[in-house]
């Protein structure tokens, strides 16, 4: 019988490569991995442990359809246009419109809330939330059988000194979490490395026996909601120390200030259970966040 094919994109990124990762240990799909470059160390580590590994660029539509060539399942996962320096929402389009020509049964999409719509227009300049609905938007329409999984901000962005908005850092007396969203503000928080590879297998291995359950659904990724002030009491517990938290001005970057400030003033996922009920009744057993800052958080900050 031949191998039943679930392509990646991002596969080399946090995302991608948790879901990668998740495939390889559940076993049911051979994980295609997406790169630009398979002869990246990350490239070629996926393919040592078993995934097949193809070049595309979401700019390059011939690539793309030999990405999706023969593949049952396909994760997307798009870049924001100022890091992938190609519109986010046309590589959605793109992956979309070449697993619906390749005969794909069922895609999955990483998406997030549109801002503008959601801020009632208040705030536009959020382009990476913005692409990710009219993606959606563009997938659902599509007739693609598939479902969203939408995600809060990572835990994950407290390991990455690349990431704006956010840092965690040892002190004398415990750690300290700077951050340049607002007091008080809300927000659903994410365990990437994790949850995302779970949820995504038990989506692609449950899409045709628990459909009524899985198409068309955009369920909620998240180990909690949280305020800020809580969140790093929840951090604190998991680390055994205290943790201080030190809000930054704003940052400059109208993408993201407009992000934050949104935070503040229009919930994400309002009315919706973290973790989200429906993946946890497909299996999905979302970690915590204690559990991210035991068994993750201390062993990097405390290096
Ligand atoms: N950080 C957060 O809190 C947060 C929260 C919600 C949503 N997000 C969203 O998460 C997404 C980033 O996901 P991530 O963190 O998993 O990514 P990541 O770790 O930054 O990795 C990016 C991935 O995208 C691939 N890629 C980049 N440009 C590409 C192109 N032109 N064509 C094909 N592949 C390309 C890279 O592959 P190669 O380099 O191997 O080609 C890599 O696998 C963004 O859209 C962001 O908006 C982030």
């Amino acid at each position: 019988m031949s191998p039943r094919i679930a392509t990646v994109f991002g596969a080399t990124g946090l995302q991608g490569s948790a879901v990668v990762h998740a495939l390889l240990k559940d076993g049911t799909f051979t994980p295609r991995a997406v790169t630009r470059d398979v002869n990246s160390t990350s490239a070629l580590s996926l393919a040592q442990l078993g995934a097949e590994v193809v070049a595309a660029d979401f700019g390059d539509k011939e690539a793309l359809k030999n990405a999706v060539a023969g593949a049952e399942v396909v994760f997307l996962v798009t870049i924001p246009t100022f890091i992938a320096s190609f519109p986010e929402s046309d590589q959605g389009k793109n992956v979309i419109d070449a697993s619906k020509e390749a005969g794909v049964r069922f895609m999955v999409f990483s998406t997030l809330p549109g801002i503008s719509d959601l801020s009632k227009g208040k705030y536009t300049n959020a382009a990476h939330g913005d692409d990710k609905a009219t993606a959606q938007k563009y997938l659902e329409a599509s007739g693609l059988p598939s479902a969203s999984i939408s995600t809060g901000i990572f835990l994950e962005n407290l390991l990455n000194k690349e990431i704006i908005g956010f840092s965690f850092d040892k002190t004398d007396d415990g750690y300290v979490f700077r951050t340049s969203t607002h007091p008080h503000s809300s927000a659903v928080h994410t365990w990437i490395g994790h949850d995302m590879g779970p949820a995504v297998t038990a989506l692609f291995t449950q899409y045709v026996t628990r459909s009524s359950e899985i198409l068309g659904q955009t369920f909620v990724l998240g180990s909690a909601r949280a305020t800020f002030e809580d969140f790093v009491v929840r951090l604190s517990k998991g680390l055994g120390r205290p943790v201080h938290i030190q809000y930054e001005k704003r940052l400059g970057i109208p993408a993201i200030d407009d992000m934050f400030d949104c935070l503040v003033e229009f919930p994400w996922y309002a009315g919706m259970s973290v973790p989200d009920p429906r993946l946890e009744k497909l299996g999905v057993k979302m970690g915590t966040i204690e559990e991210f800052a035991r068994s993750v958080l201390k062993s990097h900050v405390d290096e």
